[in-house]
């Protein structure tokens, strides 16, 4: 009796499974034979209601059943998967003929790459870079460097005092915090950590209140330094003479014209002859044919008194230089305004 079912069963299961289409469809038909209330499962529940004889025949002949169906259930789900994978695959199809999706590539701010190109010519001659905070100490700023509390770069306009509330802005102190006005502080910074003979520039940004259509706010700039014995102006001069021919090209002229400086004697200011009308005279030059591109100096004794250094021992030479005026000299950039406007149509230029 029992074994006629049981052909029966795996006939009807055969026919069934031969008709499933997916994984879903066999999922069904698997829980209809093996699952909680399949027939399978069922049936051998019901082993107990049969006469004693037959039960060791009937199930040995039910499990025998239940593995072939899960074997079989096992290789159709496989079937099917590679099917459906297959399925999917033709179903989506590839253009190779469309254009690709165009990734807008990034590039460096055109003050970043010119900043980058001048910590590469000093780096190549000898320099480390040094780095110092923006929020700085008065005295780094202006004392040390032999800036007088009455000098005219020290007043209110200039200079952004970040003094704690209710400790009064209006009165000059040593212990005040403002944000660095200059590069310059991190030579007494980069002084203190070493002793000489050594050899520093410091890129960074600085700030300033005065803002109007040739002044921002904030800006960058690179501060050089370089002390030992026997170090001379004409170390000073050769050293910044390569530097300009190295940014600007080999033939261009320079000029070393008398300045001042608190923290230099003597200083002196870098022209460099007009980029722009080939030193002819043009607006930019305001007709004299040269453009003024850094300040520099040998360092003060009362510089290096601040860091405790012996004067008569050593001497140096120190230079500052605005990024963003050089590299508006650099592109024939003639609005400062336009490296802070993040315009694309600008910026994708350089
Ligand atoms: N700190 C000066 C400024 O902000 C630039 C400068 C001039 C730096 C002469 C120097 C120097 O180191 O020697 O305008």
């Amino acid at each position: 009796m029992m074994s006629i079912d049981i052909s029966n069963l795996k006939d009807g299961f055969l026919k069934e499974a031969s008709q499933v289409k997916s994984t879903r469809e066999l999922n069904k038909l698997k829980a209809k034979f093996l699952g909680k209330k399949g027939i399978v499962t069922e049936g051998l529940k019901g082993l107990s209601r049969l006469p004693k004889e037959e039960r060791p025949a009937a199930g040995k002949a039910l499990n025998e059943l239940k593995r072939f169906i899960e074997s079989e259930v096992k290789n159709l789900q496989k079937q099917l998967e590679a099917e459906e994978a297959k399925r999917k695959l033709s179903s989506e199809s590839v253009d190779i003929t469309l254009p690709g999706r165009f990734i807008p590539p990034g590039n460096l701010h055109p003050v970043t790459q010119v900043m980058e190109e001048i910590v590469d010519i000093f780096v190549t001659m000898g320099f480390g870079v040094e780095e110092g905070p923006e929020v700085e100490l008065d005295y780094y700023n202006f004392e040390a460097l032999n800036i007088p509390k009455d000098h005219p770069a020290r007043e209110m306009q200039d200079t952004f005092y970040v003094n704690p509330p209710g400790t009064g802005g209006d009165t000059v102190r040593e212990s005040d915090i403002v944000l660095r006005t200059h590069t310059s502080p991190v030579q007494i910074r980069g002084m203190k950590k070493r002793r000489p003979p050594l050899r520093f520039i410091a890129p960074g940004k600085v700030y300033r209140c005065d803002a109007d259509v040739s002044h921002t706010p904030m800006f960058h700039q690179i501060e050089g330094l370089m002390v030992g014995e026997d170090i001379t102006f004409s170390h000073l001069k050769g050293v910044l003479e390569l530097f300009v021919h190295r940014l600007f090209g080999p033939g261009t002229p320079v000029r070393f014209r008398p300045s001042y400086f608190p923290f230099t004697e003597p200083s002196t200011e870098v022209d460099i002859g007009c980029i722009l009308c080939g030193a002819r005279g043009c607006r930019v030059c305001k007709g004299t044919g040269w453009l003024e591109v850094l300040g520099a100096g040998m360092v003060h004794p009362r510089v290096f008194e601040a860091v405790g250094y012996d004067t008569e021992r050593y001497t140096g030479f120190a230079f500052g230089m605005g990024v963003e005026r050089l590299t508006m000299l650099k592109y024939k950039i003639d609005d400062i305004r336009l490296f802070f406007e993040n315009d694309l149509r600008f910026l994708r230029q350089f």
